[in-house]
């Protein structure tokens, strides 16, 4: 449904202001998301997951690379046809506190969408924001209530609503449970997977933290430093993951958080490298205890993966693709 080939952005440097660095948010990512399917898109913060998502929806603009939506390129749409274009794909932030108007109801809230991308008139949006509200397990009593007379998971179950009013194919859900406890988080990722039988919606899922994806997630896609390291099916890039980098997330996660791999509390050392100076070779060499002296010279290409998917790695073998790939694309 939605394929991203090569893409690319890049903030800063512009005519302006001269001695603002070029930050390379996103360098050179692919990816795409079928109808029904979930993709997450994992990595420590600032590496390109929220950038990536938005370019790849058309809510910024790509420095490079191409972006096809049913097989249309829609990589450079403007004005009406990228209004139009926009009612496909609805967000759902990290902080249920900030993303909701508090000078707005709840029913004014699930209804904005449906002002701007239909043609509904009062009581059809009336009847369409309970219908969206049930869905997301409120009920229609909370009509005329404020945001902050609920709970951070109601309040996310208010923004699920919303993003779901306008029958959207897919949903970006942006740190969408980083900010929960765990057992609301549980709720919320199975309300996320029963719409998803319901209704076919795609999800673009991006967390920092791997241990939540494994319940929701169809294939993982690694972020470090603007490009994706390696990806495949969640099963295979779980329990044999290919690249040091996911090794390295798996082993940070606390083992009940996760389905199949992880040995307890672990930080991954060190920083990852500035984005307005990324190094030569493989971004994460710095960091990589399993570094050969061609990883700091030569970026290393996406090879596949026994299993399924690809990682970008010096030592995956580059004849592995011998081997036949099954799950994960
Ligand atoms: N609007 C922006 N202007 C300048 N730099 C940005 C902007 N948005 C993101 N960045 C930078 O791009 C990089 C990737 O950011 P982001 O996509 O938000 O990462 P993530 O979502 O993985 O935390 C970071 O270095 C961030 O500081
Ligand atoms: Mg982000």
């Amino acid at each position: 449904m939605l394929e991203v080939e090569q893409l690319s952005v890049r903030f800063g440097g512009s005519r302006l202001r001269r001695r603002k660095p070029i930050i390379h948010a996103v360098n050179g990512v692919s990816f795409q998301l079928d109808r029904g399917e979930t993709l997450a898109l994992v990595g420590e913060s600032g590496s390109g997951k929220s950038t990536t998502a938005r370019a790849a929806l058309r809510l910024l603009r790509a420095t490079s690379g191409t972006i096809r939506w049913l097989g249309r390129d829609v990589t450079t749409l403007t004005g009406s046809q990228l209004r139009e274009h926009r009612r496909h794909v609805q967000m759902v932030f990290q902080d249920p506190y900030s993303s909701l108007d508090p000078s707005m109801t709840i029913d004014e809230i699930v209804a904005e969408p449906l002002y701007v991308h239909t043609k509904l008139d009062r009581a059809g949006r009336r009847d369409r924001v309970v219908q969206v509200l049930e869905m997301a397990g409120l009920s229609a009593q909370y009509l005329g209530r404020y945001p902050q007379e609920f709970s951070g998971g109601q309040r996310q179950r208010v923004a699920i609503a919303r993003a779901l009013a306008t029958d959207p194919e897919v949903i970006i859900a942006d740190e969408a449970v980083s900010a929960l406890d765990v057992s609301t988080r549980n709720q919320i990722l199975n309300l996320m997977k029963d719409l998803q039988a319901e209704s076919g919606v795609s999800y673009l899922f991006i967390s920092h933290d791997l241990g939540v994806v494994g319940h929701l997630a169809h294939r993982v896609a690694v972020m470090y430093l603007g490009s994706i390291v390696e990806e495949g099916s969640t099963a295979r890039v779980f329990g044999a993951p290919a690249h040091p980098y996911t090794e390295a997330l798996l082993k940070s996660v606390p083992s009940t958080s996760l389905t199949q791999q992880g040995t307890g509390r672990f930080r991954l050392a060190g920083e990852p490298p500035d984005p307005s100076r990324p190094p030569t070779g493989c971004p994460f060499h710095g960091r990589c205890a399993k570094a050969i002296d061609i990883c700091s010279v030569e970026m290393p290409s996406p090879r596949p993966v026994p299993g399924g998917g690809t990682a970008a790695c010096h030592l995956v073998p580059v004849t592995a693709a011998a081997q036949p790939a099954t799950a994960g694309g």
